[in-house]
């Protein structure tokens, strides 16, 4: 593990946590690993001034990099940028530092002129203790005027009692400042790093830290190939409608500027977040370094101490949002697809998967259900009875969720959701003096566009109180016409088909108008940096443009119109997310659910998401799992990608793995795009079907353990699909792991992620593990890679940590029925024949039980031959007050059990062992009652 600690300060100035007030000038310091014989040889001079290049020196426009004011010289060593950014140039100064009850403020003003333009010669960085785990900074303009993102981050400024980090500023003639951990000495922020690591201005502020290790995971929304970031790599976020896989490195449709990093040996490990919504960039490089780069707001940054890799998520969580806590049944198996058409091929799909008794909770329609793919409408024609089928459905103990796009049609009469927002002025419009293309404004200005309905449509602006308002009243009223249990907001980067582009997208609609969005030329529409998001994936020879794919960069939204689109355009998905929540509490009276596509920090709070527009191709199925570890870190643990694959045909084998994987999605739904084959799992013949059943039953069984560990991500934090690295830090293998995953720290699951599987290879941390499905030990004495042969009817290999207890119920073919059935209570002995967990039960539908104490909780635990299960809270519910435990099996049981007894020893127990599995039967003990369960050797 490359670690850089204990790095010596030449000059360090003002120690932040004790600083005084001082004014200084002190020269450069560069330091450490750069020294050699005593004399300096520069490393690292001057960041990439040409990132667009991408490290390829080819690329590099040398009239461009000295426009900018930068060094051109190929005569730079390999692997270090042709165009570099030099102090003299450009550089922010200390002019002063103001020590502040929780750190200091120091003002920066500027030498030299910025890049890209836009110089703000006066700059205040505020450092501030938040708490022991978390530190904060802030680069702001002096005045304050810049704009901030608009959603609250959590943590109240405080002192620690005893932080786990200190900060130093190391530069103060070109400002730089540190970050350490204070028990180990390493630095885990430092821009240090030379010209370029630090520059603010209007439309371009970036800033370069060196990494205290490769192992970093995080930011996103992108697919990427490896878990662990590649270095020198560069990612763009802005979000888009962007399919992944359509060019790997695209950005998509989230924006998630937070990153973990594993920092040494032993574990630590810290989080970084910077809270920005432009479009932005992150760029690692060999050092290793990562720059972030964006085209506007502040530099605002929040450091999570950790030091576990699960406290950082904890302490992350904690600051953006705790993520909701889903109802029970959606944790049930879900079936959707694009392009039913028709009720009958509904029908077909829903009974296709009763006829296999395959369990299904949550079944979907999709926009082809709407007429003319109007929101709020239903196809008569197509659609007939949708409503009555859907109560049919719900009466058989399913659940109901659809589709909602964000944008309304504009050119009908008498369509209510339209006139509402157009009566409260709620749709974004241009910004006052833009010139406003030909036919893009609406009568009151606002914005029109081009998205599913045929014809041209507002964009809510969900950022609005106002709108929020009729967009629960539209909701809600329109539950009495369509029932739902839950909702999927869709669409909401926002999308707009064929911004820019001279002939606009239009299918599957090949009759609708062709009539193409085109946005202004100004500092908001082309910004002097074009940031990746907007350089690539464009196939005409026009430059491609931030508004591509959506609406102009020019128009403004808020309640006072003070925000630019081009500064909250990434959390229009975040927006929109918590009315929709709202909606659907008060339109079913119960907890209800939402999924969105775009979502940003503390999305996880509202709502879960799915990975978007996959392809049914076997590299999507296995990168799915990158993407659900990664949302896992972003506060969003309700994760899943389209099962079996959205664009193109599946196969019977893609299928049936993709179903297998998916049964260990904490979101499992199967979806597929329009005008492909079918692929629910009853609908591509027995081996699928049945491979489903298999593994969904499984999952079934599984629901109470995954139900008490969203519990715990709600309550404290952390992830419920969790990377190897998690609970294995120290071992080195973990930390690359990208094949693997698990469900809390207990259930370990290694997929077949390939055609024609023959061996599968798994990797096995240090612990004692057992088999899942044979009760088999196995004892690692250090983590090892494995193998097993595997064949058409494998299933995933599956294993339980050693130390772990937790509560299984039997399957039914419904969650509404799973919940009423036998408990049995499965403790996982380790080495020292203990185990240990708990249960969280509660309703499984009404709105924070947790919080209004209508919930039971339980802790289990195996010690000393015994078995017990302590009710830890409950109070008197149906819900639960007649669940009862009828079996307990006990693994790793390795001397011969004579007697088994209940509470006391009154009573006699029957058992089985083998050199497996200790089962006991026990009689109906209910769940609300204390039990301890005895066995004799
Ligand atoms: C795009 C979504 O990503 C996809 O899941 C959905 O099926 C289509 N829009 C149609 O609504």
């Amino acid at each position: 593990m490359a670690c850089s600690k204990h790095r010596v300060a030449l000059v360090v100035v003002g120690l932040l946590l004790v600083g005084v007030v001082v004014a200084v000038a002190v020269p450069l310091s560069l330091r450490g690993d750069q020294e050699k014989n005593g004399k300096y040889t520069p490393r690292f001079q001057g960041q990439d001034c040409y990132p667009e290049a991408e490290g390829k020196r080819s690329a590099v426009n040398k009239t461009a990099c000295l426009k900018r004011g930068c060094a051109f010289s190929t005569d730079v060593p390999a692997g270090q940028p042709v165009c570099q950014y030099t102090e003299g140039q450009y550089r922010l100064s200390v002019s002063s530092i103001v020590r502040t009850s929780l750190g200091l403020q120091a003002t920066l003003q500027q030498t030299g002129s910025a890049p890209f333009g836009g110089d703000i010669r006066s700059w205040r960085f505020t450092f501030e203790s938040r708490g022991d785990d978390i530190a904060h900074f802030v680069f702001d303009a002096t005045d304050s005027s810049r704009y901030k993102v608009p959603k609250p981050v959590d943590v109240p400024a405080r002192a620690g009692k005893q932080p786990k980090y200190e900060s130093r500023i190391t530069n103060n003639h070109s400002f730089a400042f540190e970050i350490v951990r204070r028990d180990t000495g390493t630095v885990v922020w430092d821009t240090n790093i030379g010209a370029g690591s630090l520059i603010l201005s209007d439309q371009f502020l970036q800033i370069s830290s060196r990494l205290p290790s490769r192992n970093v995971y995080g930011l996103g929304e992108h697919m990427h190939e490896t878990f662990r970031h590649q270095m020198n790599r560069t990612w763009a976020s802005f979000a888009r409608d962007q399919p992944p896989s359509w060019d790997a490195e695209a950005n998509l449709y989230g924006v998630h500027p937070f990153y973990t990093c594993v920092e040494d040996a032993a574990g630590n490990s810290h989080g970084v977040l910077m809270l920005n919504s432009n479009a932005q960039e992150y760029s690692f490089t060999e050092l290793p370094s990562l720059t972030f780069r964006t085209i506007g707001g502040i530099l605002d940054f929040y450091i999570f101490m950790g030091p576990s890799p699960e406290q950082v998520i904890q302490q992350y969580t904690g600051a953006v949002g705790r993520p909701m806590m889903p109802p029970y049944w959606a944790l049930g198996f879900q079936l959707c697809r694009y392009g039913y058409n028709n009720i009958s091929n509904l029908q077909e799909a829903v009974e296709s998967t009763a006829r296999y008794q395959i369990p299904h909770d949550v079944q979907y329609v999709d926009i082809d259900h709407m007429d003319t793919q109007k929101i709020f409408t239903v196809s008569e024609q197509r659609f007939p009875g949708l409503n009555q089928y859907f109560q049919e459905l719900q009466s058989r103990g399913m659940r109901i969720i659809y589709i909602l796009d964000p944008c309304l049609v504009a050119n009908e009469t008498d369509y209510r959701p339209y006139e509402e927002m157009k009566r409260i002025q709620g749709n974004i419009k241009w910004a006052v003096g833009v010139e406003v293309p030909a036919n893009s404004s609406d009568t009151d200005g606002a914005i029109l566009g081009y998205v599913w309905p045929q014809g041209k449509t507002v964009f809510p602006d969900y950022l609005k109180n106002s709108v929020k308002q009729v967009w629960k009243s539209l909701i809600v009223d329109y539950r009495h016409n369509l029932t739902f249990d839950g909702l999927w907001i869709d669409m909401n980067e926002p999308a707009n088909f064929g911004t820019n582009e001279e002939r606009p997208f239009n299918w599957p609609e090949k009759d609708k108008p062709y009539w193409s969005l085109k946005c202004p030329s100004n500092t908001w529409e082309d910004p002097p940096y074009r940031p990746k998001a907007a350089y690539r994936f464009d196939s005409s020879s026009r430059p491609a443009r931030l508004s591509d794919k959506t609406i102009c960069m020019s128009t403004v939204q808020g309640d006072q119109d003070q925000y630019r689109h081009y500064d909250v355009h990434s959390i229009y998905g975040w927006s929109q997310t918590d009315a929709t929540l709202e909606a659907a509490r008060l339109a079913t009276g119960e907890r209800s659910i939402v999924i969105s596509r775009s979502t940003f920090p503390g999305s996880g709070t509202y709502a879960g998401h799915w990975l978007g527009d996959n392809v049914s191709q076997w590299k999507d199925m296995q990168s799915s799992i990158i993407g659900i570890l990664e949302f896992n870190l972003f506060g969003i643990p309700y994760i899943g990608a389209d099962i079996c694959g959205f664009f193109e045909n599946t196969s019977t084998e893609l299928c049936k793995r993709w179903m297998q994987l998916g049964a260990f999605y904490t979101y499992s739904r199967n979806h597929n795009g329009i005008t492909y084959l079918n692929q629910a799992p009853g609908q591509l013949g027995d081996d699928v079907a049945f491979a489903s059943r298999d593994i969904l039953r499984i999952r079934y069984q599984l629901l109470p353990y995954l139900y008490t560990l969203f519990h715990q991500a709600h309550t404290v934090g952390g992830t419920v699909i969790r990377p190897l690295h998690h609970e294995f830090p120290t071992e080195t293998d973990t930390l690359s792991i990208n094949k693997q995953f698990m469900w809390g720290a207990c259930l370990l699951i290694s997929p077949i992620l390939e055609e024609n599987q023959t061996q599968l290879e798994y990797y096995l941390p240090k612990a004692r593990w057992y088999n899942y499905y044979t009760h088999e030990q196995l004892l690692q004495t250090s983590g090892a890679w494995r193998r097993e042969t595997v064949d058409g009817n494998s299933k995933p290999s599956l294993h339980v940590r050693g130390g772990c207890a937790f509560i299984q119920q039997e399957y039914a073919n419904n969650t509404h029925f799973s919940r009423r059935l036998p408990l049995t209570l499965v403790a996982a002995l380790d080495g020292d024949g203990r185990a240990g967990g708990s249960i969280f039960w509660d309703d499984g539908v009404s709105i924070n039980t947790y919080e209004n104490g209508q919930y039971l909780e339980a802790q289990l635990s195996a010690t000393n031959n015994s078995l017990t299960v302590s009710v830890t809270h409950w109070v008197p519910s149906a819900d639960w007050d007649d669940l009862i435990f009828n079996t307990a099996q006990v693994l790793g049981v390795s001397q011969k059990v004579k007697s088994v007894y209940l509470q006391g020893q009154p009573q006699v127990l029957t058992f089985t062992q083998t050199e497996q599995l200790l089962e006991i039967v026990l009689p109906a003990l209910p769940l609300t009652q204390n039990v301890t369960i005895y066995w004799s050797v």
